[in-house]
């Protein structure tokens, strides 16, 4: 397997498991990771999922070896991931255990919660081989950051490090390697504890709405909201909010 699969609980835990190549994203290696994130999607006891590599590398981008120059791969023709084609509201925690590179920064960049392990760098150094990013790294990054920051990293292709990442808000937090896993559990199983049906309408009306007019993310926002005021979870939240107790919500 070069996309290992865990389910703990309500958690999905995938790993890319290429480290002699530093986990780089093979053909073979985005499929599988697709396969895994359509599980995921699709299991209704699964509720959030963290992403890591195993090695010194969460992933080094596309892998360069099987580049052709001459024949320009159609991006849209590859397996899709949420980096391009594929919708996932459920959250998605990164937890980046080293180098986030190319393909593998931009999987950190739609990544909804990035815990990074104080070895973690992050780059985009395309351009260091003749070419731009081609996972969403130009048109995500600099919605992100601020444009000298996102600039710094498309045009000079040079990485930087985990504090750095964290000081310009690209992370929400770095710590020791050895606490990487549990913590980004940690963050897992809190957002476990919320109803999994808002927390996934929270993500979508985010996603969608980043791209809409304010009043069509209203209005969007609008819509999920009435959704959720008809849910069993919302009943089960407000009830177990009077009875001075923790909700038990069930995704219904
Ligand atoms: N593709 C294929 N193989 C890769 C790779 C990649 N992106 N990154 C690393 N590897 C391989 C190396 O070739 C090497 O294999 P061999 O032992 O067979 O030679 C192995 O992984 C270990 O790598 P290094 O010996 O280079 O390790 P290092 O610690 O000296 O350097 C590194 C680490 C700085 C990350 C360096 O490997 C590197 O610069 N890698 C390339 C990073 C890159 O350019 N990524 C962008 C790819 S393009 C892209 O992602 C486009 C897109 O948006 C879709």
């Amino acid at each position: 397997m070069i996309v290992n699969y865990e389910k703990d609980g309500r958690v999905a835990i995938i790993t890319m498991n290429r480290p002699e190549a530093l986990n780089a994203m093979s053909f073979e290696l985005q499929q599988e990771l697709h396969s895994r994130l359509v599980d995921f999607r699709d299991d209704p006891e699964l509720w959030v999922a963290i992403l890591t590599g195993t090695g010194k590398a969460f992933c080094a981008g596309a892998d360069i070896k099987e580049m052709e120059p001459g024949k320009p791969v159609n991006l849209s023709s590859l397996p899709a991931t949420p980096m391009r084609g594929l919708n996932l509201w459920k959250p998605l925690i990164a937890a980046v255990n080293g180098w986030a590179l190319g393909a593998g920064m931009e999987l950190v960049l739609i990544s909804d919660i990035r815990i990074a392990s104080e070895k973690a760098r992050f780059g985009l150094p395309e351009v260091n081989v003749g070419l731009i990013p081609g996972m969403g790294g130009t048109g995500r990054l600099p919605r992100m950051i601020p444009w000298c920051k996102a600039a710094e990293l498309v045009l000079t292709g040079k990485p930087i490090d985990a504090s750095e990442a964290y000081r310009i808000g690209l992370i929400n937090t770095v710590v020791p390697a050895e606490q990487l896993m549990t913590t980004a559990k940690d963050w897992a199983n809190t957002m476990c504890q919320a109803g999994p049906l808002a927390v996934r309408a929270a993500k979508e009306a985010m996603v969608r709405g980043y791209n809409m007019t304010l009043s069509e993310a209203l209005q969007l926002e609008q819509s999920l909201h009435s959704f959720l005021s008809n849910t069993e979870d919302f009943a089960e939240g407000t009830k177990a909010f009077k009875e001075k107790r923790k909700p038990v919500f069930k995704a219904k």
